[in-house]
This record gives structure tokens, C-alpha cells and sequence, in this order.
């Protein structure tokens, strides 16, 4: 079997590749094979000691990818951004270079058994009232990152009858080696916990460990082919609770400051700022916190259960303490 992986060099990817080469050590399987997409630009740092070959180019580098795509019998598609300086940026990164890569498969990918597309909570939007969005609702997004994201399910959906394609949805994720929640910890390691306006806002999560088995368990049931599931913790948490259960688990006493919401435009258009003097995108801009100042990013993980028999195996305690020690360990924190 071999499978390329895009965004293999991020975080989620990263932790993918370590969960596929792990299972083929378990099973003695020599016969697989990895291939990573990786950039001119990538930091290699979490793959470079790896057993896995690169494929260098980016998603619209065809003379990279038309070699190895007619030896591939998987594809999960990660590659994206979270972040971007314009809305043709996010567009491009995330809608027309997942049409790009599906239009090559479509042709060049004989052997292809399934195609698996890690879009976004994103890209079904916030639920209005607090019920778990489930995957037969219509999306809403209401960032330009969620549309962007929804761009790369339509292509799928274009694609759908020529591949076998499974569409992923994860909520915020969290683990070693990721980079915004990450700052989160950081405020807590100061003793403070901010929050955004008085009023509780609530989010689905899954620790990264977990999102990985579940990209790894649909793309290879059948009766994923053709399907889309959120992969969550089944219980959404509050700002509070997890404030709480995070300085719990660094062991520290922290307070809660309230951030007035009619501050976050003004943090935002300073951050743009940077961003354009940078150049590099902004880690809070309009974008972000129009997501921000939802109430209810919950969604259901109930299908990816029924279909999938996927449940998580980290609860929320564990995932933060595991990941505190990782930040702690790897001079991060
Ligand atoms: N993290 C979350 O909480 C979360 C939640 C829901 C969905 N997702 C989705 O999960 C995926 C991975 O997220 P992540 O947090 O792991 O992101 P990440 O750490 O920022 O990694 C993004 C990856 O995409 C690659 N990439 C971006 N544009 C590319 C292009 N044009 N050609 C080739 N490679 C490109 C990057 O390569 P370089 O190393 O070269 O930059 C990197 O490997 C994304 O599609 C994201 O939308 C993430």
C-alpha cells in the first residue's frame, strides 16, 4: 500500500505519519510505503529522521505529483491553511489546490482505493442554539477560512463519482507540536485565563492522537466512501471548564480575566497591522475573531460512531496534561 500525504511537514500530519509508520512496525508490514508532499519552504524537523519518501513540490506541481500518483492506493489530503493574508489566499491554498490535486487523481491515480479530505468544523459553521451540528445540516460557515474550506468539500463532491473520497471534519484540535492553543497554555503558565465577553462560549475538540485514528479508521472502512464526519470528543466544553481543567492539569493558580468583546476588532486590526508589515498572516485577524465570538462550535461526533464504531480514547484531562508535558519537555513552555 502506498499513501501520499499533503500537509505531512504541519501538525496534524506530522502526527499522522508517526501514527502510520507506528502500525506498520506493529504488523511487520514492510510493503508500505509513505509519501510526504513537501515545499522548497517546509520545515522537515518532524520528519527528516523518518523512513519516508518526499515528494518535492507543492499542490499545484504537477511534474512532482505525476510520477507518484498512478502508484498510490490512498491519498489523505491535509495540505491547507489555517491562516492566510487575503480571502484569495485561503481560496487558493484550500479550495483550488484540493480541485487541483483531486483533478490529478481523477487521471493519474489508477490504483486509488480512497482519497481522504481533512476539511473543517469550519466549513459547516457554528451551531445558533447550541445543539451538536450533525453532518446532514446545511453548512453555514461564517468565516472566509470556513468557506475556503467548504470550496475543497464542493470539489470533492465534484469528484465523487470518478473517486472513492471520505471528507473529515474536525473541531479545534489540540496536542504536541500545535501552535495556537498553544498560547492559551502559555497565558496559563502567566496565571491568567482570558476569556472573550461574560457570557460562556462552548467548542468541540479532539486531541490530535485521536483525530489521526479517526482519519485512519474511515479511510479505510467501506462504508465511509462517499461520507463525511465530524471527529470530536463526544461532550463539548466551556471556555471555563477548560481554563479550569488545563490550570488543573499545569498545576497552576490562575485568574480569570474578561476581555470586553468591543476590544477584539481593535486587537485584531493591530495584528493585521503586523501582518502586513511582516507579511506573514496575522494569528488573530477579522477572520478569526468573527469565529471567535461565536457561542456554540459543537458539533456531533454520533455518526462517526454509528458507521465508524470511532471513539475517542483521551479524555480532555489526560489530552491537556499529555500536551502540557510535551510543551514542557520540548522547551516549548
Ligand atoms: N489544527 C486544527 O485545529 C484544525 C482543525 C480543523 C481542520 N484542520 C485542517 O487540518 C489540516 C492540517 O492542519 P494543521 O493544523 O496540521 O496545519 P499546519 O500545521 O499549518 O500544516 C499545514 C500543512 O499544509 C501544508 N501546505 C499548505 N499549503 C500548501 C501548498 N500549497 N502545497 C503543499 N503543502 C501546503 C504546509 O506545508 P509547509 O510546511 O510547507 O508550510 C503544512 O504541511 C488543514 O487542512 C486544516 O484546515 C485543522
Amino acid at each position: 500500500m502506498r499513501t501520499l500525504i499533503t500537509g505531512a511537514t504541519g501538525f496534524i500530519g506530522s502526527i499522522l505519519v508517526d501514527s502510520l509508520l507506528a502500525r506498520d512496525q506493529q504488523k511487520q508490514n514492510r510493503a508500505n510505503s509513505i509519501y510526504c508532499l513537501v515545499r522548497r519552504t517546509s520545515s522537515l524537523a518532524w520528519l527528516e529522521k523518518l523512513p519516508v519518501e518526499f515528494v518535492h513540490g507543492d499542490l499545484f506541481s504537477d511534474a512532482a505529483l505525476l510520477p507518484v500518483l498512478p502508484e498510490v492506493s490512498q491519498v489523505i489530503h491535509l495540505a491547507g491553511v489555517t491562516k492566510a493574508r487575503t480571502e484569495a489566499e485561503y481560496f487558493r491554498a484550500n479550495g483550488e489546490a484540493t480541485h487541483h490535486l483531486l483533478q490529478l487523481c481523477a487521471r493519474h491515480a489508477s490504483k486509488l482505493q480512497r482519497f481522504v479530505y481533512v476539511s473543517s468544523q469550519a466549513a459547516a459553521g457554528p451551531s445558533a442554539d447550541g445543539h451538536l451540528i450533525t453532518e446532514e445540516e446545511t453548512p453555514r460557515p461564517i468565516s472566509i477560512y470556513g468557506r475556503s474550506k467548504l470550496a475543497g468539500e464542493a470539489a470533492c463532491q465534484k469528484f465523487c463519482r470518478e473517486l472513492p473520497i471520505t471528507i473529515i471534519r474536525p473541531p479545534a484540535v489540540y496536542g504536541p507540536r500545535e501552535k495556537d492553543i498553544y498560547q492559551y497554555f502559555k497565558q496559563v503558565k502567566m496565571g491568567v485565563r482570558l476569556r472573550l465577553g461574560r457570557r460562556e462560549r462552548q467548542a468541540s475538540m479532539i486531541h490530535a492522537q485521536d483525530l489521526v485514528n479517526g482519519i485512519l479508521l474511515a479511510s479505510e472502512h467501506p462504508a465511509a466512501v462517499g461520507e463525511t464526519y465530524f471527529i470530536t470528543n463526544p461532550q463539548p466544553y466551556d471556555w471555563h471548564e477548560l481554563g479550569q481543567a488545563l490550570a488543573a492539569a499545569m498545576q497552576k493558580k490562575t485568574v480569570s480575566l474578561t476581555v470586553p468583546e468591543f476590544v477584539a476588532p481593535v486587537l485584531a486590526a493591530f495584528s493585521e497591522l503586523g501582518a502586513k508589515i511582516t507579511g506573514k498572516p496575522a494569528l488573530l485577524n477579522f477572520d478569526k475573531i468573527r469565529e471567535l465570538r461565536q457561542y456554540y462550535w459543537v458539533c456531533s461526533g454520533e455518526k462517526a460512531k454509528q458507521q465508524l464504531g470511532f471513539v475517542p480514547a483521551i479524555s480532555i484531562q489526560d489530552g491537556l496534561r499529555m500536551t502540557w508535558q510535551w510543551y514542557r519537555e520540548n522547551g516549548w513552555l
